[in-house]
This record gives structure tokens, C-alpha cells and sequence, in this order.
């Protein structure tokens, strides 16, 4: 199938891309690197580099695919809340410009990468599809509204459609040179990256121990990279009509952060240098969801664990910077 990613030179996107091209499909990626390695887009794709905003561009990327997986996105919650305009531009306008191409260009399937963040501090345990939305921050609020607009458009556009809301997605893959696809580490605030840079001067900080969970620290869904692309790829096979669904993608086991970081003291056979801070604003205790509707509809079946996921960034980290 010939199959458009966009946001393919980025850290889930370039896995995708290198997944989707070992089972023989036509790959096409767009994207600006803003966030992105070129050296992970594997060469067999055809690479359009520049923005989901050109549409002229938008057109050259669009045309003659069959499926197209929308990962292209502004992704850091902080810094959604100071650039809001520019959130809101790539992640809901360059969205709507893929979208208004797709049936003119007989696109069928679409697959939009959503996120967690839509639920904002959900009371739910585990969260599930019929969750209630109510996003705290810019980010998760720009992914809303694309999901709302699928809900509402999807059959009339003739695409069918999946939202997937990832939870927290972590681990690394190699591509077929066994070289592991390179992960942004600067900038990012994520738990996991946090404990990969961690040590004995600079301790992890644990945002508030406080919490109502079983040590005190927020509880997490953490998936692995590799399983997740699974369920993407799965999807093509799933959709058909016209139509949309949403579905959450993670392990629905929950671990807190004090878990992971003991699980990342086994995993890098290191002790874990950490301090406790105040909890941060618009943070939630608890974010796990329950994956009933991706095993069904998908027949998915997430197979790593925390140490995989873990041994895995450690060991992209050691081998690319
Ligand atoms: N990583 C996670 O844990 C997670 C969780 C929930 C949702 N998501 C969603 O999954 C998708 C992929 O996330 P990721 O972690 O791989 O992020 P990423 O930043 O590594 O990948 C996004 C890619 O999009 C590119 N891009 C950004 N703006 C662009 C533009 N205007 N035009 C073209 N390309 C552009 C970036 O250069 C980057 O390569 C995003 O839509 C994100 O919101 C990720």
C-alpha cells in the first residue's frame, strides 16, 4: 500500500516508517525536522522536507497514497502554554489543510496520533474511550479538537478514521541496519529521559509524594515504542468504512514513578539518584488506561514491560550521543 507519514523523521514516526517499509509497503515522509533526525528516515521512503502548513507541498505529499498516518505536531506541553498561536496553527490548521486534501485525493484511511492529554486529570481508574475530555493544557486541547472534528466529519469527508490517544510511550527500536533510530533527548521533560539523565550530582526530581497512590507518586501507563507501532500498523488492516474511533493505546498497568524508578535501577544496574519537589500545576495522579477496545477492534496485544522499555532508551542513549 503506498502510505504518507507525516512527522516521519520523528521519534515515533521514523519507528513507523521503518516498520511499514520491512512489511513491503510505498512510504512517503513529510517533515520539517523541527523535531526530527533526517539520518532516521529510512532512505527506501521518499522524504518531502519542509512543513504540514505548505500546501503546495501538503499536495505533492498527499497524492496517490492510500493511508496516511498524521503524526506531525507541536508535542511539549510547557511549551504549548507560551507559544499558543503556534500550537494551534501546526496542530489544528496543518491538520484541517491534510484533512480538506484527502478526499480529493481518494485518500482512504487516516490515522491521527492523539493523545492521553485530552483527559486531562480524569477521576476515571482506568481511563477508557468514554472517559470525559477536559484537557488542562494547549496541547492537549489543539489534539480535542482534531478528534471532535473527526468524530463530526469523517464520513462526510469518506476517510476512515482512527484516533489513537497514546499514553506515555517510551524504549527505542533499531531499523534494519541494527542501528537504534535516534531519540531527542534536549528539552524533554518526560519521566524516562529524566531518569536517563540523572545522576549523582543532578538527582531526578519526583514531583510530589503526596499523591493518593500506594507510594505517594503519580501513577503511569507507560507503552513500548515498538508495541505501539504494532497497534498502528494493525490499524490499516481494521479500517474500511467511512467513519471514526477513537481509541486509547496503552498497557493498562499502571506503575508509579517511585516503580519506575526502581525498575530503572534494575534495568541500568545503577542506583537512581532522586528528590522529591512540589507537585506541578495541571499534573493528575493517575493516568492509566484500559486497553479493552484496542485488543478487540485491533486484536493488539501489548508484549514489553517497564525493564524493556527502559534497557532500551538506556541503550539508544549509550550508542547515539
Ligand atoms: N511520544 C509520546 O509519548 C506521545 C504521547 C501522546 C501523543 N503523541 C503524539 O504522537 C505524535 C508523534 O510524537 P513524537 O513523540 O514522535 O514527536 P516528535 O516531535 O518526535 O515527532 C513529530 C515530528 O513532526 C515534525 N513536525 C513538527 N512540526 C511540523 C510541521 N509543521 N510540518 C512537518 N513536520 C513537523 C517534527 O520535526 C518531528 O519529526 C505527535 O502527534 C504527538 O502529539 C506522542
Amino acid at each position: 500500500m503506498k502510505i504518507l507519514v507525516t512527522g516521519g523523521a520523528g521519534y515515533i514516526g521514523s519507528a513507523l516508517v521503518e516498520k511499514l517499509i520491512s512489511l513491503g509497503h510505498e512510504v512517503k515522509v513529510i517533515d520539517d525536522l523541527s523535531n526530527g533526525f533526517i539520518e532516521n528516515i529510512n532512505q527506501k521512503a521518499e522524504y518531502l522536507n519542509g512543513s504540514i502548513l505548505n500546501d503546495e507541498l501538503l499536495s505533492r505529499a498527499v497524492k496517490d497514497v492510500e493511508a496516511v498516518f498524521h503524526l506531525a505536531a507541536k508535542i511539549r506541553v510547557e511549551e504549548g502554554e507560551v507559544k499558543p498561536d503556534l500550537y494551534r496553527q501546526v496542530n489544528i490548521d496543518g491538520t484541517l489543510n491534510l484533512l480538506k486534501l484527502c478526499n480529493p485525493f481518494g485518500v482512504k484511511k487516516f490515522i491521527f496520533a492523539s493523545t492521553a492529554a485530552v483527559y486531562g486529570e480524569p477521576s476515571d481508574y482506568p481511563v477508557s474511550e468514554e472517559s470525559q475530555t477536559k484537557p488542562v493544557n494547549v496541547y492537549g486541547r489543539t489534539k480535542l479538537e482534531i478528534d471532535e472534528y473527526l468524530s463530526k466529519s469523517a464520513k462526510s469527508l469518506g476517510i476512515s478514521a482512527i484516533s489513537f490517544r497514546f499514553f506515555n510511550v517510551g524504549g527505542a527500536v533499531q531499523n534494519f541496519k541494527q542501528e537504534w533510530l535516534k531519540i531527542k533527548h534536549e528539552g524533554a521533560t518526560h519521566l524516562i529521559p529524566s531518569i536517563l539523565r540523572s545522576s549523582e550530582a543532578v538527582p531526578l526530581l519526583i514531583y510530589g509524594n503526596d499523591w493518593p497512590t500506594s507510594d505517594g507518586t503519580p501513577v503511569r501507563d507507560f507503552v513500548h515504542l515498538s508495541d505501539l507501532v504494532d497497534a498502528l500498523v494493525g490499524s490499516l488492516n481494521y479500517l474500511e468504512n467511512p467513519g471514526h474511533e477513537i481509541i486509547n493505546l496503552g498497557t493498562a498497568k499502571g506503575s508509579t514513578v517511585l516503580e519506575v524508578t526502581q525498575a530503572a535501577k534494575v534495568a541500568l544496574k545503577r542506583e537512581i539518584n532522586y528528590k522529591f519537589a512540589p507537585r506541578r500545576a495541571g499534573d493528575s495522579f493517575a493516568l492509566v488506561t484500559s486497553n479493552n477496545k484496542a485488543k478487540k477492534l485491533l486484536n493488539w496485544q501489548p508484549t514489553k514491560n517497564l525493564i524493556n522499555i527502559l534497557e532500551d532508551a538506556s541503550k539508544e542513549l549509550t550508542s547515539n550521543h
